[in-house]
């Protein structure tokens, strides 16, 4: 546009700004009569200019509030004070059609001669005033959510420290949420020797490395000094920018359930254990004591013997032969059920002997090799891995048909590794169905806070490795 003189620039520079404002202006006489309007105003209340001119202001506002906003603005008119747009005060217009608005306006005026302009620019922020009510709803739910939740919801910035955590977790760990905030998780809620495993973790949250934990143990220590177990899944947190600034994390206390689910597997191995006494009681006493008994009528027949043929005295031997090794069976059977010789000598010379019976009945060829002090070991120790042994040599010979079964057991300064593996067939941990056997057997190791290890492959046989520490 063309502009030629300073003040015809400056009446068309106001007509322009007038004319196209995103913002909703509006121009009222000193008795409220509106003399002039915009087109944006025009477009919020959904009048056309020749309908709006000559209205009062009050018509664009609620019924109820016409006479509060006369008096307001008669004050106005006599002590004029600017009130600036987004002072955070939200009022409600009215459009021609009578649907209600939520604006924020800021008010200015302009005195000419006695004729005194006042002057109201408006904002329609019905939309952002409904998102904000929707999200304050959302955040109502929330809360109510983490107040009724029974899991420990716990925010930490990047440093590890605490931003954010709800009154269950204040709860599990003794202090009030305000006490909470700020505090360092790892320095003040985590164990010792949980710190830098799970820190370790989390930094790689923090650098972008993990997006997501899968479910994942540790303990805390709470503010008594009493440590309790819980199961967290996290996720990462990220600013607008994309940036992760927190991670986020869903705790489940499962103290009682863990000490519940450890009463149960103890209960179901000490049933075993129970049961294998009265077997091996049952066939020393019962079974045992009845080949015993044939084994003296045998022996009460040998003087008589000279009066049989050599085919009798043949099947005679043959017979005793066979009885004696039954009762040698029977008794190894009922040994190993109840491996006395545990107490008596200890791991080391058990498993020797658990050695030496397999060797004899099988063409599979046994290695055994034990390092360290397996002897002054608790008796629940040594009954464990003795029955994890006994375990995975079974399985060895019943599933794999190997030509070599190695065994392992070495005790370390803060830990029994116990390593048994063959050359035979291998198997898919994840397919095949897995028994009493396999499953005791983790129980066990659980039981004992260790960890176990199956590699397989039809290659070259199956390794079973198992930690327990000590
Ligand atoms: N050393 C091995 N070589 C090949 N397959 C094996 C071996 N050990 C285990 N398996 C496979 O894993 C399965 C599960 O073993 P698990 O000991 O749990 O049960 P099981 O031996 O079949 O029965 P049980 O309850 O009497 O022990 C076995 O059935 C077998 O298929
Ligand atoms: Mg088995």
């Amino acid at each position: 546009m063309e502009l030629s003189t300073s003040s015809q620039q400056t009446d068309s520079l106001c007509t322009l700004i007038f004319e196209n404002s995103a913002e909703a202006i509006l121009v009222a006489d000193s008795n409220g009569k509106i003399i002039q309007a915009n087109p944006s105003c025009l477009n919020i209340f959904e009048y056309t200019l020749n309908e709006i001119l000559g209205l009062e202001v009050e018509k664009l506002m609620p019924k109820n509030l016409k006479k509060i906003h006369e008096s307001h603005r008669k004050n106005f008119v006599k002590n004029p004070e600017f009130r600036k747009m987004h002072s955070g005060l939200t009022l409600i217009g009215i459009k021609k059609s009578e649907e209600k608005l939520l604006l924020e306006i800021g008010l200015s005026c302009v005195k000419s001669g006695n004729e005194f302009f006042i002057i109201c620019f408006i904002s329609d922020v019905s939309d952002r005033e409904k998102w904000q009510n929707k999200i304050r709803y959302q955040q109502k739910i929330l809360r109510k959510y983490l107040g009724v939740t029974h899991s420990l919801f716990l925010i930490l910035d990047t440093n590890g420290n605490i931003v954010m955590i709800n009154k269950v977790g204040s709860n599990i760990l003794g202090v009030s949420e305000k006490e909470a905030i700020g505090k360092n998780w790892f320095d003040r809620f985590l164990p010792l020797d949980e710190r830098e495993s799970t820190r370790f973790f989390f930094n790689k949250m923090v650098n972008g490395e993990i997006e997501d934990t899968n479910t994942h143990e540790n303990q805390i220590i709470n503010f008594e000094g009493k440590k309790r177990l819980l199961e967290w899944q996290s996720t990462v947190l990220r600013n607008e920018n994309g940036e992760i600034d927190a991670i986020l994390s869903n705790g489940l206390d499962i103290t009682e359930r863990r000490i519940s689910e450890d009463a149960k597997k103890e209960a179901l191995i000490a049933g075993q254990e129970i049961e294998r006494r009265r077997l091996a009681q049952e066939l020393h006493d019962g079974i045992g004591q009845a080949i015993s008994a044939i084994g003296l009528n045998l022996n009460a027949l040998e003087p008589e013997l000279e009066k049989f043929n050599h085919k009798f005295k043949t099947i005679y031997a043959d017979i005793k032969a066979k009885l004696d090794n039954t009762f040698e069976e029977i008794r190894a059977i009922s040994k190993n059920l109840t491996p006395k010789i545990l107490e008596d000598f200890g791991l080391a010379r058990a498993l020797e002997y658990l050695g030496e019976t397999i060797d004899k009945s099988t063409d599979v060829e046994l290695h055994l090799s034990l390092h360290g002090d397996l002897k002054n070991l608790d008796i629940k120790i040594s009954l464990s891995i003795y029955r994890i042994v006994q375990e995975l040599i079974s399985n060895a010979l019943r599933h794999a048909d190997p030509k070599n079964i190695n065994i392992y057991v070495t005790r370390g300064s803060d830990e029994i590794l116990i390593i048994v593996e063959d050359d035979g067939k291998g198997f898919d941990p994840e397919k095949v169905t897995i028994g009493l056997g396999i499953s005791n057997l983790k129980s066990r190791v659980e039981l004992l806070k260790g960890q176990v290890n199956i590699d397989s492959s039809t290659k070259s046989g199956t390794s079973v490795s198992i930690n327990i520490p000590l």
